[in-house]
């Protein structure tokens, strides 16, 4: 292990395994996240990218396993608790308030979103801040059913962020935008560690983005994690090549 992974681990998994029946979506993964690193999650469609996720934020209880966040145990919190402690995502499916503006989007989330209660004034200019951070403020007040697809995924990661976390899970944040809107998102991405000193834990596709903005890549195949490197390591490991990437990123 060189340097730059001595890190303070922020979060943590043990052996996290989540069966769906007889089906072992997540098995026996390890995993650690350290402080204000920027860490990609790849791997095939149904590898268990999006199921660790929802382990680790609660939206499912892994059937064995621990999850640990700042070194406490958080497996079998409910997600309000485990938002609470500092850990916001987004959705693959992005799923605003369609009936309620981009701005009245943010606010929900800085208001409620960790179950704690923000005052309405203080939960307002902390959601206009956010839409600001992310590019979309001129949209603040257009209906989220009235947004383009990369406009309701930023305003999605505006709500994550207005929950204030110290890591925030983002999955497949780039699915579906044109060239010119991915190379605004990695540059979001990089500005999300960089500014806000928020660690990001990211699932993602587009190869080039994640392998030009994160500095360390974790893979799954079939619910086990196969290999985790820097990405100049992942393009070189055969394993994933053959998995995943294939022959192309061979060289
Ligand atoms: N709620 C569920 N009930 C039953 N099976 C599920 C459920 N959620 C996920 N699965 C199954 O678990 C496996 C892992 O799915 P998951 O969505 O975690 O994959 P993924 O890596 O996120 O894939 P993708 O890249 O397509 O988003 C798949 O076989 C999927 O069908
Ligand atoms: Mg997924």
């Amino acid at each position: 292990m060189n340097n730059k992974y001595k890190m303070i681990t922020l979060l943590e998994g043990i052996k996290v395994t989540k069966y769906f029946g007889g089906l072992a979506a997540v098995k026996d993964v390890e995993f650690k996240v350290g402080e204000k690193e920027l860490v990609g999650l790849i791997g095939p469609n149904g590898a268990g990218k999006s199921t660790l996720f929802n382990c680790i934020s609660g939206i499912y209880r892994p059937t064995s396993g621990t999850i640990k966040f700042n070194g406490e145990e958080i497996t079998d919190l409910k997600p309000d608790e485990i938002c609470r402690r500092g850990i916001g995502r987004t959705f693959q499916l992005v799923r605003p308030f369609l009936e309620m503006t981009a701005l009245e989007n943010v606010i929900v989330a800085a208001r409620f979103g960790c179950g704690t209660r923000t005052s309405l004034s203080d939960a307002r200019r902390s959601a206009l801040d956010h839409l600001e951070f992310v590019g979309i403020s001129e949209k603040k007040d257009k209906m989220a059913r009235d947004l383009t697809l990369h406009e309701r995924r930023f305003v999605e990661i505006a709500r994550a962020l207005a929950t204030k976390p110290e890591v925030v899970l983002l999955d497949e944040v780039l699915a579906g935008l044109n060239p010119t809107e991915t190379t605004e998102a990695m540059g979001l991405i990089r500005r999300i560690r960089n500014d806000l000193g928020v660690t990001v834990f990211w699932v993602e596709h587009v190869m080039k983005a994640v392998m030009g903005t994160a500095e360390r890549i974790m893979v799954l195949h079939h619910g086990e994690k196969i290999a985790e490197g820097t990405p100049s390591e992942i393009v070189k490991n055969e394993d994933v090549v053959k998995a995943y990437l294939g022959e192309k990123y061979l060289f």
